[in-house]
């Protein structure tokens, strides 16, 4: 499965990912998925998080599945698929430690057996989540633990799980290693795809390009002058008393973006150049030897969370170059 969020459900990117095989496409906001929708992009649906309480009608619309841990929502959903002369696929998320979403492997029967009631519901799979928030490593112990449950519910309820989804981009150097993955035939995938890393140490995926996207800025000042701020010094934009290194006299260009278009600590430029620091429109860099003047451009390499702002920012252009 792809995760399309990092791109804000882009659909040029989400035709390419379809084109070269990918049938799930998976998304955290019901906006993206929509767009992708409304763009024909012949995939499956996944909303990638638990419903809110205030959505389940737009889930049941646009999502063909969605991840859950919470029995009212799911309930809800029923009720709405029902009204819609539907069924709503779920995967139900089960804890295995990172401490986000899931629900408690000890309360998972009990769980699905009222899940089983629900008319409108379609149990299709279970899944774990790792790396995400407490940074807890999918090793093999946790996969095979995913895996048995998977065996057991089957067991336990005869029935059959058409996914047992196993995690994310840090799943990657297990999937590599393991002999077996067991019952997991699953991943859903954002940054291994985007960025061709993998994100328990963001390692270089072999074989992936890391530099598919690049974010540009254009400099609109470049001066010389001091490298740590004169006169009495108070709190900064962002509430903090900033501490800058003494260089002496400095080129000084500075970028017309700033921290509400983009996540700058996530920006490493493609030069010998250090940014400073950014307010909300203005990026300062130290341009060191580079002879930066007012028009240039000027290039970065992105992480997964400056991809991700840049991508969702409407005040970004963004050009694609291979288009299908
Ligand atoms: C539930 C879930 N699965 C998968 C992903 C994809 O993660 P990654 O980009 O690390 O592959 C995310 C986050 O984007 C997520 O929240």
């Amino acid at each position: 499965m792809a995760v399309t969020k990092g791109v804000c459900g882009s659909p040029k990117i989400a035709r390419v990912l379809v084109a070269q095989g990918i049938q799930i496409l998976g998304d955290s906001k019901l906006k993206n998925l929509k767009k992708m929708r409304d763009a024909k992009i012949g995939a499956e649906y996944v909303l990638l998080r638990s419903p809110a309480l205030s959505e389940v009608e737009s889930v049941v619309d646009y999502a063909d599945i969605s991840l859950n841990t919470e029995l009212v929502i799911i309930k809800r959903l029923s009720d709405i698929a029902l009204n819609r002369k539907k069924m709503h696929k779920i995967i139900l998320m089960v804890e295995m430690g990172d401490l986000r979403e899931g629900i408690m492997p000890e309360d998972l029967e009990s769980f699905i057996q009222k899940v089983l009631e629900l008319p409108g519901i379609d149990l299709v799979g279970i899944g774990a989540n790792y790396a995400c928030f407490g940074g807890v490593k999918p090793d093999e112990d946790k996969m095979k633990k995913l895996s048995s449950l998977a065996v057991q519910i089957e067991e336990r309820f005869s029935l059959s799980l058409s996914f047992v989804s196993g995690g994310n981009s840090a799943n990657h150097s297990w999937l590599m290693a393991t002999e077996s993955s067991g019952r997991i035939n699953n991943l859903r995938l954002g940054e291994a795809i985007l960025l061709g890393r993998e994100t328990l140490s963001r390692k270089a995926i072999a074989g992936l390009y890391t530099d598919a996207f690049t974010f540009v800025s254009e400099v609109i000042e470049s001066k010389i002058k001091p490298s740590v701020p004169y006169g009495e010094i108070a709190q900064n934009v962002l509430g903090i008393f900033p501490q800058f290194e003494e260089r002496g006299n400095i080129r000084r260009a500075i970028l017309g973006v700033g921290f509400q278009d983009a996540l700058i600590s996530g920006l490493t430029p493609k030069l010998d150049l250090d940014i400073l620091g950014s307010s909300s429109d203005h990026t300062v860099l130290d341009a060191k030897k580079v002879n930066l003047l007012v028009g240039d451009e000027v290039a970065f390499f992105v992480n997964y969370g400056a991809m991700l702002s840049v991508m969702s920012s409407p005040n970004i252009f963004k050009k694609y170059i291979y288009t299908l």
